[in-house]
């Protein structure tokens, strides 16, 4: 008999197609009325696969009494609810590693995007300001080679984007809560101070309550007008509102945000603004990691039911 496996929200087709041919899976997102379905049927479900994005709180969880084992697309683990998993022995699987790369290629991207105004250039020529006689030439850039890169966050994504900093001859430091025993680059303690060193900031620690808002207006001011700020971490730590009122008012340079803090709306007067990139979050988003993140849903729930350690269990204290 196959086990039966809630997916809420949407996945990958590829890995959707997988799933149901390997499991009794339903999607909850085709129930018109969710709440009552899963009031009706909650308790037929032993494993959930949900994405990082959509997440599994404490309301889900509990209308799921039977469940043994979620799977997560995506390395985030700020909207799963870890401590409810762990109290009731719930195995609960995610994506780290194989999304190092692609993430840590768009904190390059918008780094060298908001430096060298490359989107912002590409607005000018489509606008036919180029060839507009008589118009100012494009304004100059900021060199990215060879300038200090601080990261907060030397995490699996953060040493990925140090040693692509290394590749533009950057001088690297980065801050997080304890230094990284093997890490080549100077641990600065202060994320105050590393701002106030750095060029080129870049956000890439976890998200969630311990992190929330950790870059305030003091740090922004630290980094300074000629200080750029990027984001591929979560919304939720940057203060948004202080950042805004940085960037409109000049106090920082620029910034290159992947994510926000309440997506998918993005603040009106970012949008106004020629010294902000701004993605929807598509750090990730290559058809070659989001397969590779698919295929470790999928491998970490296989192993589960075969009795076997998943291949990339999340820490769950
Ligand atoms: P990781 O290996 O767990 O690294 C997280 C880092 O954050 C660690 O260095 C940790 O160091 C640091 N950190 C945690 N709390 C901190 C705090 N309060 N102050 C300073 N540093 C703190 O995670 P990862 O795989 O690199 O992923 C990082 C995050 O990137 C994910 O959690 C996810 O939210 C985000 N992400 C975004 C995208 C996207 O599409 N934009 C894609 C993938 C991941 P200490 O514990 O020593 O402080
Ligand atoms: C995901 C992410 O694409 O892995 C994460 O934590 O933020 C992205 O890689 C996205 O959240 C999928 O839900």
């Amino acid at each position: 008999m196959k086990h039966r496996l809630l997916q809420q929200g949407r996945m990958l087709p590829s890995l959707e197609a997988r799933l149901a041919q390997t499991y009794d899976l339903h999607r909850l997102i085709d129930e018109p009325d969710p709440k009552a379905f899963l009031a009706a049927h909650g308790s037929e479900f032993v494993g959930l696969v949900t994405t990082a994005a959509n997440g599994a709180g404490a309301e889900l969880l509990a209308a799921l009494p039977a469940l043994r084992v979620l799977s997560s697309f995506g390395v985030g683990l700020d909207k799963l609810d870890l401590a409810g998993a762990a109290k009731r022995g719930i195995a609960v699987g995610y994506t780290p590693d194989v999304l190092n790369d692609c993430v840590a290629d768009i904190a390059m991207a918008l780094m060298l995007d908001i430096a060298r105004r490359t989107a912002e250039a590409d607005r000018f020529v489509r606008q036919g300001k180029w060839s507009t006689p008589g118009l100012a030439s494009f304004p100059l850039g900021r060199k990215v080679s060879g300038a200090r890169l601080g990261i907060v966050g030397l995490g699996r994504i953060g040493r990925t984007i140090a040693k692509r900093g290394e590749g533009f001859e950057m001088a690297i430091r980065y801050h997080s809560r304890r230094p990284v025993a093997d890490a080549v680059w100077p641990h600065e303690p202060s994320l105050l101070e590393l701002a106030r060193w750095a060029d080129f900031l870049v956000v890439i620690t976890a998200g969630g309550a311990a992190t929330r808002h950790l870059i305030n207006a003091d740090v922004l001011d630290a980094l300074g007008p000629d200080g750029f700020i990027v984001n591929v971490a979560r919304g939720s730590v940057i203060d948004e509102a202080a950042l805004v009122r940085a960037l409109v008012q000049r106090r920082i340079a620029g910034a290159g945000l992947d994510v926000f803090e309440n997506e998918p709306k993005v603040p009106a007067e970012l949008m106004a603004l020629d010294n902000v990139v701004l993605l929807p979050h598509i750090a990730s988003g290559t058809r070659e990691t989001r397969q590779a993140m698919a295929d470790r849903v999928f491998d970490n729930l296989q192993a589960f039911f075969a009795g076997q350690a998943m291949l990339s269990p999340a820490p769950l204290s």
